[in-house]
């Protein structure tokens, strides 16, 4: 880790662990020139600024690699910051100001964002810029870390002027030199989230985006430029991802010069803010991954990173437990005493968590009322939450619980007491999802009513969990306090309330496990992993569909954040049907777990969830802390899929076959990352090979028989 300033130079360089990111001042410009495989600090001058020289019918300036690309100096692409300044313009020319070179890694006011727990363990740079016309000034912020991979960035905006100013937009912004690339991206929906594509990068301008007040299922805030030869474990990857929740665009840029400008940021479509004299904002944090080893080598860097600098708490380092949902077992439909039976099976087969899901509270049998009103329905459960949870207790089961706290339904006594504490325009119909609204979270009496009833609930039950759900989108996502003229600051207004609720219920309740959930992974995102160490990853619990979205999740989000559950068949989702230990193979991908009545499942299956339970306590610590590997992608082989897990110590493998064939080819799967001359070995299929063995000829794939097989195999190194 280094950050140094060349005085002669005038060359900004940063060293992570293996990438160098280095810009250059030229006529008090911030220029952008380096970003990939470490180089020595120095040296390097003599072959700055020559790509961006030569003739142009635009001014000279026009292909100047602006570290931040505002309007000015000729330059005609997608702007990184834009403002409305008090003359109606938006020409912005930032000029150096100072910088300075501080240890540690300072924390973003209001917002999630990476940490480290010593001075010591980064180095942050922050160089200032101004406008000398409309004295707006920007800080930006850059850290390097000693133990990590990965560069966070983030930028303050002041207006230093006596003039009221609107800032329309903040990105992130780094610029590539003109060459082949491929955009890799996450697209879903519901119960399809995170499927990895991978398209040409067109001449023009590609973005992803959400404004639905959520990072949201169609797109999740990360985005990569790779070249076309870059496979899983070779190749250039340039990656961005969002410390964020809510609306965020990610894009790319190609200019006339064909050189790609990526950005990610707040969604300008439903963001703007308005500055008085001397207000500052500060734009959520961008990390940047440079991988120079494949795809496997970006999830390598990012889940180390996430794991250690994005989740904190007391379960950040510790083993997740083995929980048992009702959702797909009872959905609303359930009494103490089905809940206690299907608990009491998941205890005897080890189970370690027992969650109590949606329909606890109010009067609440269906999805059609009651979000708002958190008190428990004693008619459904007698004797309260607190009675359950000790009986749960007393069978060796912590006790978890659901709740939406940002929504109220039309139907509630708390949209009775506050018909306007719901986001909407007035005169409008305010659209219905699930039958539910959204509650303006950017407002403080609002912030203090969620803060005060989850205290509530969590102070006289001794609940051990919480899943915290949010099962719509916003429309109409306004917020009546507003005036007119900020409207449009709703939404990030909405996420600094819910971080600060979010801040507050989990500084409160330490020791309490956060799962968050957004109709399944809606979203799944660096912002709500600072507070919620893991995500229920999709509401599709289908083995064959679960194989993709955990594959497309994995590329950015450790298994650890990722909730992964063995349910019924036919599936609810797919009706498709699939074996149980296939289910239970690949639920292990993630945070292991159970959404079934256990009651319902055969001897043998039975059985086989035993099995699976130890398994996962045996091995979990390889699971969800060691280091994860992508070995076959289900997007290129018909849903064929293989991954691996390895301390260094143990590895483990699973391999899912989609479809039995006839006449099958032979099939190997090589691992990765292992000692070329070191043995391994498998007890169970009697095989011990080298390093060298296994990584070169691969594993062998035994012949399926059926659809959806599915093989665990667990090496020792000798
Ligand atoms: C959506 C979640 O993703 C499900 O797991 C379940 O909690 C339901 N909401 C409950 O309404």
């Amino acid at each position: 880790m280094l950050i140094r300033f060349d005085e002669n130079t005038q060359v900004f360089h940063l060293q992570g662990k293996t990438f160098s990111y280095i810009m250059q001042l030229k006529d008090g410009l911030l220029l952008h020139l380096y970003w990939g495989k470490k180089i020595p600090v120095g040296h390097h001058e003599d072959l700055l600024f020559l790509p961006w020289e030569g003739a142009s019918f635009d001014s000279a300036h026009s292909r100047w690699p602006l570290e931040v690309p505002t309007q000015e100096k000729g330059y005609y692409g997608q702007m990184a910051l834009r403002m409305q300044n008090a003359g109606g313009d938006d020409v912005v020319s930032l000029r150096y100001k100072a910088h300075r070179i501080v240890d540690g890694k300072p924390c973003l006011a209001g917002l999630p964002a990476s940490y480290v727990e010593q001075e010591t363990d980064a180095k942050t740079l922050e160089i200032d810029l101004e406008d000398s016309v409309t004295q707006l000034c920007v800080t930006l912020r850059y850290t390097v870390f000693a133990e990590q991979d990965v560069l966070a960035r983030s930028m303050l905006v002041k207006n230093g002027s006596e003039d009221t100013v609107v800032l329309r937009d903040a990105q992130t912004a780094v610029r590539l030199p003109a060459d082949r690339y491929e955009i890799l991206h996450l697209k879903g929906g519901w119960a399809r989230e995170r499927h990895a594509k991978r398209v040409s990068m067109p001449e023009g301008n590609f973005a992803v985006k959400s404004r639905r007040g959520a990072s949201g299922h169609e797109n999740n805030p990360f985005i990569a430029l790779v070249h076309p030869d870059t496979t899983e474990n070779g190749g250039d990857v340039y990656a961005m991802t969002h410390v964020y929740s809510g609306s965020f665009s990610a894009s790319v840029d190609v200019g006339i010069d064909r050189a790609p400008y990526m950005m990610m940021g707040l969604c300008s479509d439903v963001f703007s803010w308005q500055l008085q004299p001397g207000d500052v904002f500060q734009a959520p944090e961008t990390l940047l991954c440079y991988a120079m080893d494949g795809l496997n080598g970006l999830s390598h860097r990012m889940h180390s990173f996430i794991r250690k600098c994005i989740c904190r708490g007391y379960w950040r380092d510790r083993a997740r437990p083995i929980l048992l949902n009702n959702w797909e077992a009872t959905y609303f439909d359930f009494n103490t005493e089905k809940l206690l039976k299907i608990a009491a099976l998941g205890a005897e087969i080890g189970c370690e968590l027992f969650v109590l899901d949606d329909g606890w509270f109010g009067k609440r049998n269906t999805d059609n009322c009651s979000l708002g009103d958190w008190v428990v329905n004693e008619e459904k459960l007698p004797g309260g939450l607190k009675l359950l949870a000790e009986k749960i207790n007393a069978m060796g089961l912590k006790m978890g619980l659901w709740f939406e706290p940002e929504m109220v339904s039309p139907d509630s006594d708390l949209y009775r007491a506050h018909p306007d504490w719901c986001l909407h325009v007035d005169g409008r119909e305010r659209t219905q999802a699930r039958q539910q609204l959204i509650l303006d979270v950017g407002r403080e009496e609002v912030q203090q009513h969620i803060i005060d009833s989850l205290s509530q609930v969590l102070e006289n039950a001794p609940i051990g969990y919480v899943k915290w759900d949010m099962n719509r989108n916003m429309m109409e996502g306004f917020s009546a306090v507003l005036p007119a003229e900020r409207k449009l600051e709703s939404q990030h207004r909405y996420m600094l309330g819910l971080y600060h609720v979010l801040e507050t219920i989990t500084a409160r309740f330490p020791e309490v496990l956060f799962e968050s959930c957004s109709g399944g992974g809606g979203r799944f995102d660096c912002g709500i992993l600072h507070y919620m160490p893991q995500t229920w990853t999709s509401d599709d619990t289908d083995a064959a569909e679960r194989v993709k979205i955990q594959y497309g999740t994995s590329l950015i989000y450790p298994c650890s954040s990722m909730g992964a559950h063995v349910s019924a068949v036919p599936n609810h989702q797919t009706g498709r049907t699939t074996p149980f230990n296939t289910r239970c193979n690949v639920a292990m991908g993630g945070n292991f777990g159970f959404e079934l009545d256990l009651n319902k499942l055969s001897e043998e299956d039975l059985q086989c969830a035993r099995d699976a339970v130890a398994a996962v306590k045996k091995w979990r610590h390889v699971m969800q802390q060691g280091e994860y590997s992508r070995l076959q992608n289900p997007f290129l082989s018909d849903g064929d899929a293989a991954w691996q897990y390895t301390d260094g110590q143990t590895v483990i493998v699973g391999i899912y076959r989609a479809l039995a064939q006839p006449n099958a080819s032979p099939r190997c799967v090589k691992l990765v990352g292992l000692e070329e001359e070191a043995l391994y070995t498998d007890r169970e299929h009697q095989i011990t090979c080298s390093g060298g063995a296994l990584m070169n000829m691969g594993l062998p794939v035994p012949y399926a028989w059926k659809d959806h097989d599915s093989w665990v195999y667990v090496f020792e190194k000798q």
